[in-house]
């Protein structure tokens, strides 16, 4: 098997497992489910789908989830992001799973950008989060 298509591969893996966890979505409010998927530097998968609160603040995004699930296994480097939702165009993470993603993936880290129906948008977190804040920021001067 050549590298290119072991590459496709892994990336199958990946949305499979987003496409699965969507569906177990706890979302009665927005009615919106997203699955989430983050492969850790071993190479594992760990996914994750939003959970919703009647208190709607504390409803949480499916990319947290899967960023628990990562680091909950005892991984704290990701090297690739699948988010999928039902929507008329690709998900976009929110502001804060931006953060969240960025603080264990690098610039060039992959993020696959779904719809149930099979559009596809890849980008990166250098792309999605531009001037991110970091370590750096809390330098003193
Ligand atoms: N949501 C996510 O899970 N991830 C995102 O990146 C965007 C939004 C969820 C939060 C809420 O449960 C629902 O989608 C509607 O905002």
């Amino acid at each position: 098997m050549g590298s290119k298509s072991a590459q496709g591969d892994r990336c199958m893996s990946l949305k499979k497992a987003a496409t699965a966890v969507r569906e177990k979505a706890y979302a009665p409010y927005s009615n919106f489910k997203v699955g989430a998927a983050v492969r850790g530097a071993s190479g594992a998968i760990y996914s994750g789908c939003n959970v919703e609160n009647v208190a709607y603040p504390e409803g949480t995004c499916a990319e947290a989830g899967a960023i628990a699930a990562m680091v909950a296994a005892g991984e704290t480097k990701l090297t690739e992001v699948v988010v999928i939702a039902d929507s008329p165009l690709p998900i976009s993470p929110c502001g804060g799973c931006r953060q969240k993603l960025a603080e264990f993936g690098g610039p060039d880290t992959p993020v696959i950008l779904l719809t149930v129906q099979g559009q596809e948008q890849v980008t990166n977190l250098a792309e999605l989060l531009p001037g991110a804040f970091s370590t750096e920021h809390m330098e003193k001067s």
